[in-house]
């Protein structure tokens, strides 16, 4: 049984028995249970660890404008990408219609028949389409109340669209488009604010991959025993995060988990660990989870822009240009291969970036 330290062990039967289903989280919902499977119980120190309740504060993380005055952009993004790791932006430019076709077709695949999503269903991360229930789940402390359909949209080459599953395929086509273009944007936005000319992250070539997530976090019978998605950071250097409007994901911020609030239209953008290791710790990779739910399902749609992992000996670090004799380096230099390393043995979503510093 996965209650306490212990972490999930292939041999668990029960954890066997879900996985063997292939049907996820929904599935388990679907068969009328009441009680959650044990190996979704968080320890309670966890759970309840930093739970100061968020309604007593009025933070919310900032909101930015994307059409609004050119510098005035450039300075909230340094002040969120410094202060909080998190920020919203409107008026980016995708149309409200392609994200919530997006969140309609994620819906639509998961909601459809268990047999066609059982095709798909794996753990093989080299797939460039799969459909899993907890992508770490086995070495992991619990089970996080969440489905993920993934697909590997760039690896830098493009993901022949035939791949992907029908119920989704040409909004999914469409939506990465979009979501793409505003990547390019915000990297020319946060090089500035950086202090760096507008094409130099885009320039580098290090976040050419682009891997989707949809998130499908069904309703949960008994939300305040497990989590839709642990405490994590995101190895990526961006995320940019659709989400309907049911709420439940948090930032921890000065000790205290924050609320981000769903804005219709908005999209949720976080610096991830890459980004916080060649900003030389400047800009910040920050800790976040999502709630279990009452009420669901929920979806959201991870855009991460990381590096391309078949370019195993490309190498990455602190940007030379932001480095002087005041301001040396925090982390080493590191490649692809050492990231794979540092990726795979975080296992329960806890960063492995400590061990890339000097
Ligand atoms: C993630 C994540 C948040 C959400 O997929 O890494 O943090 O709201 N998702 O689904
Ligand atoms: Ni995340």
């Amino acid at each position: 049984m996965a209650i306490g330290n212990d972490p999930i062990v292939e041999s668990d039967e029960e954890v066997k028995a879900f996985d063997d289903s292939k049907a996820g989280v929904k599935g388990l919902v679907d068969s009328g249970i009441l009680k959650i499977p044990n190996f979704f119980i968080q320890p309670p120190y966890d759970h309840n660890q930093k739970k100061l309740d968020t309604n007593l504060t009025n933070l919310q993380i900032p909101v930015i404008d994307l059409q609004g005055e050119h510098q005035q952009v450039v300075d909230g993004i340094k002040n969120a990408s410094e202060n909080w790791g998190f920020f919203q932006v409107v008026n980016h430019g995708v149309p409200i219609t392609v994200m919530d076709e997006m969140i309609k077709g994620v819906r639509r695949f998961n909601e459809q028949d268990n047999e066609v999503k059982k095709e798909i269903y794996s753990r093989d991360l080299a797939k460039r389409v799969r459909f899993s229930s907890n992508f770490v789940l086995y070495q992991s402390k619990a089970a996080n109340w969440r489905d993920t359909l993934t697909f590997l949209m760039f690896t830098p080459d493009p993901l022949d669209p035939v791949e992907l599953p029908a119920v989704c395929r040409d909004i999914t086509v469409d939506y990465t488009k979009h979501v793409t273009e505003l990547g390019d944007s915000l990297f020319e936005l946060l090089s500035e604010a950086i202090g760096l000319k507008p094409d130099h992250l885009k320039k580098l070539e290090w976040a050419q991959s682009c891997v989707l997530a949809s998130n499908y976090y069904p309703a949960c019978p008994q939300p305040e025993l497990t989590l839709g998605a642990a405490e994590h950071r995101d190895p990526a250097f961006l995320t940019i995060l659709l989400q309907d409007n049911i709420g439940g994901l948090q930032v921890l911020h000065q000790d205290q988990w924050v609320d981000v609030q769903p804005i219709p239209g908005a999209f949720v953008i976080n610096i991830g660990d890459l980004l916080q290791i060649v900003s030389n710790d400047k800009f910040k990779s920050i800790e976040h989870r999502v709630l279990a739910n009452l009420v669901g399902p929920r979806v959201s749609i991870a855009c991460f822009l990381t590096v391309c992992l078949n370019m195993t000996m490309k190498t990455y670090g602190p940007i030379k240009e932001l480095l002087s004799d005041e301001n040396g380096p925090v982390y080493q230099d590191f490649t692809t291969k050492d990231y794979i390393q540092y990726f795979s043995s975080q296992g329960d979503g806890k960063s492995g970036l400590n061990n890339l510093k000097l």
